[in-house]
């Protein structure tokens, strides 16, 4: 039997996370934001769901994932995880649940876990974010962090273009993710940085570095699942893989039913009472 039919077996924990970097083997991670697309995602053995604020952009249309609350992002999870038998759940906490006061960073978390059955949330930044990470730890989350490009701050940033390619920048990134680490994160995404950092610090770090345009030596890779699948159209960054095209299948799809339908070739004597 392969390493991944035994994975495939049982249910994930960050334990079992661990033990994959341990051994060498790759962490498969995709986002996912209803209950359909999660059943399809863990029956095809995806490690990690990602309940991501992602789901602003992907799932309401908005710009950016501000706008996304903590009742949406409980109302996806809990969604994903009525789905799920293997994949680890992990959410996100959205914009302004979390930054700058801890015991509203724990309250947040807290939520997520009870009304939505997730494993474990994640949260953007470094060092300014550490009280609220420890004080959520503390009350036994699993805490993911996230480095690098973190959407949530890009009107800090400006742009959506990849981070820390200069020295100072890549350094705090690395005393960043040794500090995530030492507070006890179990995971940390690293999006949209040089894949020579992305290998330093996956080097470093004893616990599995999950990339997203990060380059090929993370210990694990995630990708938005409605871009790796080619429902969203106008985004091709470099780091996108897209598996199928699947907006011009629904597209095609459409105009075949609409044709039958205005023909009155649906439904036929078959498919009716
Ligand atoms: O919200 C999201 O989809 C994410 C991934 C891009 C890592 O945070």
């Amino acid at each position: 039997m392969s390493i991944h039919k035994q994975t495939k077996a049982k249910k994930v924990t960050t334990h079992v996370l661990q033990a994959m970097k341990s051994r060498g083997e790759k962490i498969a991670m995709l986002t996912a934001y209803d209950y359909s697309m999660a059943r399809i995602l863990d029956a095809g053995g995806v490690d990690v769901l990602l309940v991501g604020d992602s789901a602003s952009n992907v799932m309401a249309g908005f710009e950016t994932t501000l706008p996304i609350t903590l009742d949406h992002m409980i109302y996806h999870a809990a969604s994903v995880v009525r789905a799920v038998d293997r994949a680890l759940v992990v959410v996100d906490l959205p914009f302004g649940s979390y930054q700058g006061d801890s015991k509203l960073a724990l309250k947040s978390s807290i939520r997520i876990m009870k009304e939505s059955g997730g494993h474990a949330v994640k949260l953007e930044g470094g060092q300014e974010i550490g009280e609220s990470i420890r004080r959520i730890l503390k009350a036994g989350i699993p805490v993911m962090g996230h480095l690098g490009l973190t959407p949530q701050s890009i009107y800090k940033f400006g742009t959506y273009t990849v981070r820390a390619k200069e020295e100072a920048e890549a350094e705090k990134l690395i005393e960043d993710a040794l500090y995530l680490q030492e507070c006890g994160c179990f995971s940390i995404v690293l999006e949209k940085i040089p894949a020579e950092l992305a290998k330093k610090v996956s080097e470093q770090l004893v616990i599995p570095t999950i990339g997203i345009g990060g380059g090929g030596d993370c210990d694990g890779q995630v990708l938005v699942t409605h871009d790796m699948l080619g429902i969203t159209k106008d985004f091709h960054p470099r780091f996108l893989r897209r598996y199928v095209e699947l907006f011009e299948v629904i597209q095609n799809a459409t105009e075949a039913y609409i044709s039958d339908v205005k023909s009155g070739d649906f439904p036929n004597d078959q498919e009716q009472y």
